[in-house]
């Protein structure tokens, strides 16, 4: 397969040590390809959408417009319209908290997270639940990091469940939850499901109609997209059933000094004029990843993440987890008395980019009893190296504390 990494400029420019990038689940890093579409958009193409009847806001609409179709293409939606872009994965789940669920809620009703969701992905459910009355019911974790179906099961048979939220792949564990399966079990109890698709779009091919959820949510910046673009995927029921989450200028068909008629979907949910450098990037990655050979790029990221854990397991005082049914791209570790924060702080002047803390998942720490954790995650250009450096990285840490 091509190396990835000659794609990516950051790798060329002189970094001392030189740059291990293990940080991909908060952000990757950007291809020249992404850079050179979004300048050539500012550079050649740029007007508002939408608005001008003049040749180049016709372009820069219909690129726009080309972005929503690479968004449906990618994740296999049945229509463009069912891809409403958002400013990420966070955005997406406040739009469909308030918007769908809010007034589908009753006081005792249920709504279903789980112990392994980013803050993102439970914080608009605990505030639905304390505006309306309902509860929140919150699956638990697995000592490996899985969420059994088993649980999902039993909460839905106690009945008044309205709504499940859950992730696709932890950002902590990088746990691939069976997703398809916790969707039939929801939509069995007729409950609809969001799934947040932040940390699995750019590891694993991800087929909306075939996993059959109500909604997806993900975001460009973890994806090899820029910041502040991303997509919330509804079904054209449900996201037609939906008021708008903004209002303001573009989503709107008619305005009186006193009521407004707003457009049709997914434009009623884009408010104010939209990120469309933002959508080039987002396609311009989108293209880039289709070019690359899926398969063979999860199969090298999950080697990597074996090797790191495999290489791990040989100090005793390191505790790592490593679900079973299915983990990607992404590793936690902890070592007995030596806070995260230090391990990353020695990392990084061995130029080792990790996060350590809680990684926006408080619940999950304290579950674990831990501070935090360092956590690194892989991209489509680490390599066999990085996963060395991290080990002797690691090494240079125990030599420290010894
Ligand atoms: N959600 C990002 C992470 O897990 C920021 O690091």
């Amino acid at each position: 397969m091509h190396n990835p990494r000659f794609d990516f400029p950051i790798f060329r420019s002189s970094h001392t040590p030189p740059l291990v990038y293990l940080d991909n689940a908060a952000s990757t890093q950007t291809p020249e390809t992404v850079i050179d579409a979004m300048t050539s958009y500012y550079r050649n193409g740029h007007a508002n959408v939408h608005r001008g009847v003049y040749r180049l806001s016709e372009e820069a609409t219909s690129q726009f417009q080309h972005a929503r179709d690479a968004v449906r293409d990618f994740i296999h939606a049945s229509s463009s319209r069912e891809i409403v872009f958002v400013r990420g994965t966070t955005e997406a789940v406040n739009l469909v908290a308030q918007t769908f669920l809010k007034p589908r809620l009753q006081p005792n009703d249920v709504v279903i997270a789980t112990e392994m969701e980013h803050h993102s992905n439970l914080l608009p459910w605990q505030a639905v639940c304390r505006e309306t009355g309902a509860k929140l019911h919150i699956l638990p974790v697995s000592d490996t990091g899985e969420l059994k179906s088993e649980a999902l099961e039993s909460a839905l048979n106690k009945g008044h469940c309205k709504f499940l939220a859950v992730t696709h792949v932890s950002n902590v564990f990088g746990t691939v939850n069976p997703i398809s399966e916790l969707i039939r079990l929801a939509h069995q109890a007729d409950v609809p499901v969001l799934v947040d698709g932040a940390q699995a779009v750019a590891h694993m091919t991800v087929d909306v109609q075939n996993i059959d959820c109500d909604f997806y949510a993900f975001s460009g910046h973890k994806m090899y997209a820029p910041t502040g673009i991303g997509v919330l995927y509804g079904k054209t029921e449900w996201l037609q059933s939906m008021p708008p989450y903004h209002q303001g200028g573009g989503m709107v068909r008619n305005v009186s000094l006193q009521e407004a008629a707003f457009r049709e979907i997914p434009y009623r949910f884009e408010a104010g004029t939209p990120n469309v450098v933002g959508a080039v990037g987002l396609a311009t990655a989108i293209r880039y990843l289709q070019q690359l050979d899926r398969i063979e790029l999860q199969e090298k990221e999950t080697r990597l993440v074996q090797m790191v854990v495999e290489q791990l397991k040989q100090y005793p005082s390191i505790r790592t987890w490593t679900p079973t049914q299915g983990h990607i791209a992404v590793v936690s570790f902890v070592i007995d008395g030596i806070h995260p924060h230090d391990i990353a702080s020695i990392l990084d002047q061995e130029g080792i980019a990790v996060r350590a803390g809680h990684h926006c998942a408080m619940p999950l720490m304290q579950r674990f009893q831990v501070p935090g954790t360092v956590r690194a995650s892989f991209g489509c250009y680490n390599d066999v190296s990085d996963a060395d450096a991290l080990i002797a990285g690691i090494r240079t840490v125990f030599n420290i504390f010894e």
